[in-house]
């Protein structure tokens, strides 16, 4: 580990510019809402779950291809800027940087549509270039915003050289059966998680629903599966047994990023030796804090705040 980082962290995923409009409520389909504030600044799950494990003092290899534009410009000064390698970000001749379009309410929830543009572009071979960083991480994290074939590979070298392999299987798309077993933990939400098990909730309390489709994850392939479950917190199968991880209630201003937040900094509790129990938590607070900004990338923080947030 080189001197002055905590642990090493890749993350293979994308790169997005967000196009934010915050406003009262979401829009139904056909409807128009007036809004009240506009904003524009860097997401893109991968980068995203990077920025926060960097902040937290990790040393993070991003890998991902962004375009020759004003966005992909932003997104190398954002993720260089708070300390991340960029070696293997790659710059597109011809695509746009990866787009999104956000909603968000006044509860702080959104919507969110991406147009990939350039993380479509990551190949294998990129990926490949990427192998020592890869091989020498203590934890390789990856999600689905990206070209199938690029996750596989990273998937791939991640797990033949034991890595530990996180899979944030977002957004929700069919994935092959072979990834389920390259992979040591699974972390979707509620949401993408009954869509991977096909469990609906009919009528059970969020942990019982949680509780029966984290031990269904569990069944398909990966040792550890956690549920992220909003401002409840997050419910966690796997060797250390069966149980929920508290949210923190704090004044929720934008959820945008808070699950890339959890993310990154899960991967950075797991490459430290938290116990799994004290890494949830730890998570739950960094998605928390996340949450009491706009923005995604520009409402994550560093341990500081995190540690005062479980302090409290
Ligand atoms: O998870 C939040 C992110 O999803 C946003 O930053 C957006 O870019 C999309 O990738």
């Amino acid at each position: 580990m080189k001197q002055g980082y905590s642990c090493a962290i890749a993350v293979l995923g994308s790169l997005n510019y967000d196009f934010v409009v915050r406003g009262p409520r979401l829009p139904v389909r056909g409807e128009t809402v007036m809004g009240d504030r506009f904003n524009m600044q860097c997401g893109g799950k991968g980068a995203n779950q990077a920025c926060q494990a960097v902040l937290l003092g990790a040393r993070v290899t991003m890998i991902g291809c962004v375009g020759r534009d004003f966005m992909g410009d932003e997104q190398l000064k954002s993720l260089g800027g708070a300390g991340a390698e960029l070696a293997h970000i790659y710059r597109h001749p011809n695509l746009p940087t990866g787009a999104c379009a956000i909603h968000v309410d006044s509860r702080g929830d959104n919507t969110i549509m991406v147009a990939a543009g350039a993380n479509n572009a990551v190949t294998p071979a990129m990926v490949e270039a990427a192998r020592e960083e890869i091989e020498s991480a203590d934890v390789f994290v990856t999600q689905l915003e990206i070209g199938e074939a690029a996750i596989i590979r990273g998937l791939q070298i991640a797990s033949a050289a034991g890595r530990f392999v996180m899979l944030d299987p977002a957004p929700m798309r069919p994935i092959p059966e072979t990834v389920w077993g390259m992979i040591d933990l699974v972390k979707p939400n509620e949401t993408e998680a009954a869509y991977y098990t096909g469990i609906a909730r009919e009528g059970r309390s969020l942990t019982e629903w949680a509780a029966q489709m984290a031990a269904k994850l569990r069944a398909m392939g990966p040792r550890h599966a956690v549920i992220t479950l909003g401002r409840e917190g997050a419910w966690y199968d796997g060797p250390d047994g069966a149980f929920l991880v508290p949210g923190f209630a704090v004044d929720a201003v934008d959820t945008t990023g808070s699950g890339d937040s959890f993310s990154g900094a899960l991967a950075v509790a797991i490459a430290e030796g938290m116990p799994m129990r004290d890494a949830i938590l730890f998570a739950n607070a960094a998605g928390a804090v996340t949450a009491t900004r706009d923005g995604a990338q520009t409402s994550m923080r560093g341990r500081e705040h995190v540690e005062a947030l479980l302090h409290r």
